[in-house]
C-alpha cells in the first residue's frame, strides 16, 4: 500500500470509537519500532515529523525511512504527517516533498490570523491531494523551541469551532482540553483531568468531524523509574492517565499524538544497557533493545489505549 491520507482512517475511527496513533519519528529505530508493532497488531498509523525532526534528520532521510516502512509493512495504511507546521513555507515544502498530511499550527495567532494562515495552507494542500490539521486553543508545555507556561495555555472555545472549520476547510482539528506537551505535564500531587465537557460540546457542534489530541503521552512510570535508577534525574515527570485517553478515543478524538513516551522508552532502555554493560560501545547493541522497547510500548498503546489494533 502506498502512503495514504488520513481521510478514510478518521472516518473509520470516528464510527468505530477508537483513535489512530500519531507517533513522532526522528530516526530509523523509532520508525522501525513503531511500524513493526503496527504491522503485527494490524493497526493503521500516522508517522509524524516535526520542524525539529526535519532540522535533525533532514527531510529526505525521514521521507525515505517512512517510504521504507511502507514497503516493509504493505498490509497497513501509513500517513506521513507534518507535526506543528509553523508557517506556510514549511507546509508547502512538505506537501511538495511527499507528505500526505500537514498540520498548520496557527494557535499562537489571533483567531482571524489563524483562519487566514490555515485557509492558505488548506488551499495549497487540497490542490495537491494533501489533508490539513488546524488547531484552536493553546496547550501548555514545550513543542519545538516554544515553551508555553501553564498559565498562558487556554482551552479551546467551542463557540469558535464551527466558524474556524467552515472558513478554513480543514480536515481535522486539534483542540486543547487539558493535555500538555512534554514529560512534565502536571505538578506532582495534582490530578490530571481532561475536559470531556469541552470535547463533547465541540463534537456536538461538529458532528462526525475528526478531533485531534496533542500532548497525549502518559509518561509511563516504569520508564521514569528506570531512567532515575540508571543515572537519570527526572523527578516529577507526569503524563495523561491512559484511561482518560481511551475515553477520548471512544468519543470524537480520532488522532492521538505521542512523542514523549517514545523518547522515554528509548532513553530508559539505553540507560539500563550502559549501566549493565559499561564496556560495550556498539550502537547496534544498545539501539536494538531500545527499538524493542519502543515496539512493546507502541503495542500497548494500540491495544489498550487507542483501540486501533485489527483496524488496518
Ligand atoms: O509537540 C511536539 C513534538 O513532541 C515534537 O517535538 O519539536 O522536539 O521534535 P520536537
Ligand atoms: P507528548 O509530548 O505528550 O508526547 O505530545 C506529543 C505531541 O503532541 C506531538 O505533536
Ligand atoms: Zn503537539
Amino acid at each position: 500500500m502506498a502512503l495514504v491520507t488520513s481521510t478514510e482512517m478518521f472516518k473509520k475511527a470516528y464510527e468505530g470509537g477508537y483513535a489512530v496513533g500519531a507517533f513522532n519519528v526522528n530516526n530509523m529505530e523509532i520508525v522501525q519500532g513503531i511500524t513493526e508493532a503496527c504491522r503485527e497488531e494490524k493497526a493503521p498509523v500516522i508517522l509524524q515529523v516535526s520542524k525539529g525532526a526535519r532540522a535533525y534528520a533532514n527531510h529526505t532521510y525521514l521521507v525515505k525511512l517512512v517510504e521504507a516502512a511502507v514497503i516493509e509493512c504493505p498490509e497497513i495504511p501509513i500517513v506521513l504527517h507534518l507535526d506543528h507546521g509553523p508557517d506556510f513555507e514549511t507546509c508547502k515544502a512538505c506537501i511538495d516533498g511527499g507528505f500526505t498530511s500537514v498540520m498548520i499550527d496557527g494557535s499562537a495567532h489571533s483567531f482571524e490570523d489563524n483562519i487566514a494562515l490555515t485557509r492558505k495552507v488548506v488551499e495549497y494542500a487540497h490542490a495537491h491531494g494533501v489533508v490539513v490539521e488546524g488547531e484552536l486553543g493553546t496547550l501548555a508545555g514545550i513543542e519545538d523551541d516554544v515553551k508555553v507556561e501553564e498559565g498562558a495555555s487556554s482551552y479551546t472555545r467551542p463557540e469558535e469551532v464551527e466558524e474556524f472549520v467552515s472558513r478554513t476547510g480543514v480536515d481535522s482539528l486539534a483542540i486543547a482540553i487539558g493535555t500538555s506537551h512534554g514529560a512534565y505535564k502536571f505538578k506532582p500531587g495534582t490530578k490530571p483531568q481532561l475536559r470531556f465537557d469541552i470535547l463533547d460540546e465541540v463534537a456536538r457542534r461538529l458532528p462526525g468531524f475528526p478531533i485531534v489530541l496533542h500532548g497525549s503521552s502518559s509518561v509511563p512510570q516504569q520508564f521514569v523509574d528506570l531512567i532515575n535508577r540508571y543515572g537519570g534525574a527526572m523527578p516529577g515527570a507526569i503524563g495523561i492517565p491512559e484511561e482518560q485517553l481511551r475515553e477520548a478515543a471512544r468519543r470524537a478524538v480520532c488522532k492521538i499524538n505521542i512523542d514523549s513516551d517514545l523518547r522515554l522508552a528509548m532513553t530508559a532502555s539505553i540507560r539500563q544497557f550502559f549501566y549493565e554493560h559499561p564496556d560495550k560501545f556498539d550502537p547496534r547493541e544498545y539501539l536494538k533493545p531500545a527499538r524493542q522497547n519502543i515496539k512493546e510500548m507502541v503495542r500497548h498503546k494500540l491495544v489498550d489505549v487507542l483501540g486501533c489494533n485489527g483496524k488496518a
